[in-house]
């Protein structure tokens, strides 16, 4: 099994708890329906309470929000929906104060199409080689360069105009006349930039540094494993290796390098690294590359005992020859949220099979939800907290006009994209929009029954799903920082123990399981039996 080190100050990051913010659905404080910095500075005090150790940021950057942030304008300001620099650079300070670390988001796969280079790209400066630009291929250049799709659909490439345009609103979407291609592997406004460039490498280093002296301890990097391309740019064959753009090899010197900037400021990384290839993922967290990863097998990871204790056993059999804390995540702004995923049919996650009106139990969603966050805390490694999961918020199905996810649109309409677990936050049942903060509808309306959920009736209620995280998080430390050792357990409950520490029980069985020290229960995610077992879709914590 993982041996976790032993804490340390400076190793926070082996067993913290982050807490995802998005910024936009946080807390408005400026009430134009938008969340923003200075929402985030009010509730500051709530997520102190809440106990964790540190906020990761989607991003805040200036962009044109055509993903959410993920297409950004410029590193180095703020989008004036969210605030400014300086207010920034206060809430970094504030939450320090409070005990709150800050990881902010860097996403050097690709820029916003109105980020100064790709301009002066359009208008034919030396910064096109910055980017991936290429002809055509077919009689006139009328096909894309090669076959690659875009991870939200459609092509990859996109046709400029014949002769450069003098861009104001973006480029041309014109596909029948006209110049050359650009690569983006996300949405048209989302070109790729060029890594084998030095000035690419230049300024991301010099934006860590930006950050880093702001005094952020943390950098969550974007799509990680897709910067580098193969520079022949050849058609996509499956089962090609390597990969013309997936896990290159040579990521890795470029994350050395980023390591060694880190390593001066005392900062850490976590990695957006999609793999399927263990050994291949755990390569990124090689000591002297990021500090930790995004364990997404775990949370696509279906609801089953046999399969939940084998994704435990392999996260732990990944990292622990590098030396890497695990990570456990159960939900993110890019997934459908964990009470609503657990209450289907397929309690696994797949962007493919995403479909609107699904059927869902959301009491058996949240039940299981219940006992997956007590198993997710006590386990060794850090745990990814996405805002609104602690209040236990269903995944919204929301209308297809108002759907802004740039997934939906190029899916054809078919993929309901990710704005249903990107909904404002409630944090007032008798509030308007319910305590949101907005004077008006917010970016994306709240539906009925949302106050149902707000923070103000959850902190009240003994039982909510926030006074359970709120324990969780308090009492996690009685888990210590040692080794997960299994212990027999009948079939379908999964039952560790952490060296020097607590247990914890789960029982994903139909059948009631026996507690072998009823007495010693430090917290439950739900009642007993009137018999005293534990019952299916319920954890339980034990002490020592
Ligand atoms: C991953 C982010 O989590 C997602 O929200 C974004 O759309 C893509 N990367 C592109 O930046």
């Amino acid at each position: 099994m993982g041996q976790p080190t032993p804490a340390r100050s400076d190793d926070w990051w082996r067993s913290a708890v982050i807490y995802q913010v998005y910024v936009r659905s946080f807390a408005d404080g400026d009430g134009d329906g938008t969340g923003d910095l200075a929402g985030v500075r009010a509730r500051l005090p709530y997520l102190a309470e809440l106990g964790v150790d540190a906020l990761w940021f989607n991003p805040w950057y200036l962009s044109p929000m055509k993903d959410g942030g993920y297409d950004v304008a410029d590193y180095r300001s703020i989008d004036p929906a969210f605030g400014t620099l300086a207010e920034a650079e206060k809430l970094i300070a504030e939450a320090r104060e409070l005990g709150i670390r800050t990881i902010v988001d860097i996403v050097p796969n690709h820029v916003s199409d109105q980020h100064p280079w790709f301009r002066a790209a359009l208008a034919g400066g030396p910064e096109r080689d910055l980017f991936h630009f290429r002809p055509g291929r077919g009689e006139h250049g009328e096909l894309p360069p090669n076959d690659w799709r875009s991870e939200f659909g459609g092509p990859a490439w996109t046709r400029l105009p014949a002769s450069p345009d003098p861009v104001q609103d973006g480029p041309s979407r014109s596909a029948d006349t006209g110049g050359d291609w650009y690569l983006h592997l996300f949405a048209p406004e989302q070109p790729d930039l060029n890594w084998a460039h030095p000035a690419v490498r230049q300024e991301h280093e010099d934006i860590l540094r930006f950050w880093f002296e702001r005094g952020v301890a943390g950098v969550r990097i974007d799509s990680a494993a897709l910067l580098v391309k193969d520079p022949r740019l050849p058609d996509f064959t499956e089962g090609r290796d390597p990969h013309p753009y997936v896990d290159r090899d040579e990521l890795h010197d470029i994350y050395r390098s980023w390591r060694a900037i880190a390593d001066e400021y005392g900062a850490v990384f976590v990695g957006e690294v999609w793999l399927p290839d263990t050994e291949r993922f755990a390569r990124y967290l090689r000591p002297d590359e990021l500090h930790t990863a995004f364990n997404f097998s775990f949370m696509a990871c279906p609801w089953d005992a046999a399969r939940l204790r084998a994704s435990i056993d392999e996260t732990l059999a990944e990292h622990a020859p590098v030396g890497a804390p695990a990570t456990w995540v159960l939900c993110n702004h890019d997934v459908t949220r964990t009470v609503t995923r657990y209450g289907r049919a397929d309690t696994g996650f797949d962007f493919a099979t995403k479909a609107f009106g699904t059927p869902t139990d959301l009491a058996l969603g949240t039940r299981r939800a219940r006992a997956a966050a007590l198993l997710s805390l006590a386990l060794p490694g850090a745990v990814y907290l996405y805002q609104g999961e602690e209040l236990g918020l269903p995944e919204v199905e929301v209308e297809r006009e108002l759907i802004q996810d740039p997934m939906h649109a190029r899916s054809g309409g078919v993929d309901p994209g990710r704005d249903g677990c990107r909904v404002p936050l409630p944090w007032a049942a008798d509030a308007p929009y319910a305590g949101f903060g907005s004077r008006r509808t917010p970016w994306l309306p709240q539906p009925d029954g949302w106050a149902d959920h707000a923070v103000d009736r959850q902190l009240d209620d003994p039982g909510s799903m926030l006074s359970l995280y709120r324990r969780a998080i308090r009492l996690r430390p009685a888990f210590g920082d040692g080794p997960l050792t299994w212990l027999p357990a009948p079939d379908g409950v999964l039952h560790f123990a952490r060296a020097g520490g607590a247990r914890c029980l789960v029982n994903l069985s139909d059948t009631p399981a026996a507690l072998p020290d009823p007495a010693g229960i430090l917290l439950a995610s739900g009642p007993l039996d009137p018999d005293g077992r534990l019952p299916q879709d319920t954890a339980v914590w034990l002490r020592a």
